[in-house]
């Protein structure tokens, strides 16, 4: 039996796993006790980034041979005690890179023009035009912490719009020919020279123990006065009580965050945002499109068909 705990797209489990068992229930996710119980008939599991894949779970996981993620982040997912177990862990590597690249640079173009949210004056017959004078993307600097796969993408964008780019990555040689993209150069720098520089920082690394906490409020400081943070890779990178502080303060110029240290935010956790100017938060929704959802859903099922075939 295949059990999938979280939403993805209908059509794809109709037709991609056509001839196999399968419970799909998205409530799964938010009632672990019941998918306890079914997990231990389970020969695969279909996860978005909600399910916790450790510990009791996968001890009562007996039959588990395969775990799809809906996505590429592995943080919900105990990867060394799968490979223990023997468990193999697909994630839909690649499947929604475009969604994320995109929801930086909208974002980006929000938060620097800062025109867009005066409908309600306009249209009341206020005409605030002095007050909405923003910025261009073009000839600002974009600085990526994390050059991987969606960091490219945004960068291949950003660079069509006239944005100088530069990146840090320690896993990436200078020398390496991935900083030499045929749409333009990017700068390998450090991250505090990139800090220091960059007038949009954008974060695309995994939620490690190396980059937990890399962005608080020490990094923040280095960074220009106006400057932007877009935190659209995982909650725990970036100190979110610092982001609110730096732009309560007018440190920050903007900031963008979908991901959150604790998830769903709670209104109490929230709380720390209030009154926070040029803040846009979303609910974990940057890699997720229509377009990602079919993408990300048919890359996991034809892991997981494959694999339990061969098996
Ligand atoms: N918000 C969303 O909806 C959403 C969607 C997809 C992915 N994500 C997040 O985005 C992250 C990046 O995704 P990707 O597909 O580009 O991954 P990727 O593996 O292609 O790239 C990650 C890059 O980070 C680099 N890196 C690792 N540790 C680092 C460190 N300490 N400092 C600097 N660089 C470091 C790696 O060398 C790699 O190049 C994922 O791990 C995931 O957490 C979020």
């Amino acid at each position: 039996m295949i059990v999938i705990s979280e939403f993805m797209d209908e059509e794809a489990i109709r037709s991609g796993l056509d001839g196999f068992e399968v419970l799909y229930d998205p409530s799964l996710v938010d009632r672990p006790d019941d998918l306890a119980v079914v997990i231990g008939q389970a020969d695969a599991l279909i996860v978005r980034n909600r399910t916790q894949v450790r510990g009791a779970l996968l001890d009562a996981a007996r039959n588990l041979k395969a775990v799809g993620r809906l996505g590429v982040g592995l943080d919900n997912i105990d990867v060394a005690a799968c490979k223990a177990r023997r468990i193999a862990v697909y994630p839909a590597s690649g499947a929604n890179d475009v969604s994320v690249a995109e929801y930086v640079i909208a974002t980006a173009m929000l938060l620097l023009r800062g025109a867009y949210g005066a409908s309600a004056e306009v249209a009341s017959g206020a005409w605030p035009r002095n007050a909405l004078i923003g910025r261009e993307i073009a000839g600002k600097r974009l600085g990526l912490v994390g050059f991987g796969a969606i960091a490219r993408e945004t960068a291949k964008r950003a660079a069509a719009l006239g944005m100088t780019i530069a990146a840090y990555d320690p896993y990436l040689p200078p020398s390496a020919e991935i900083w030499k993209q045929p749409w333009g150069p990017v700068e390998a720098q450090p991250l505090n020279a990139l800090l220091a520089q960059a007038d949009v920082v954008s974060l695309h690394v995994p939620l490690t123990d190396e980059t937990h906490g890399l962005i608080d409020g020490n990094a923040i400081a280095l960074m220009k006065k106006g400057a932007l943070v877009i935190n659209a890779a995982r909650g725990g990178v970036v100190d979110e009580g610092a982001i609110a502080a730096a732009l309560r303060a007018g440190h920050l110029g903007g900031a963008a965050l979908d991901v959150f240290a604790e998830e769903p935010l709670t209104a109490d956790h929230g709380s720390i945002f209030a009154g926070t100017p040029n803040l846009i938060l979303t609910p974990h929704i940057a890699g997720v499109t229509a377009e990602s959802n079919v993408r990300v859903s048919w890359v996991t099922v034809d892991n997981i068909r494959r694999h339990l075939t061969a098996a």
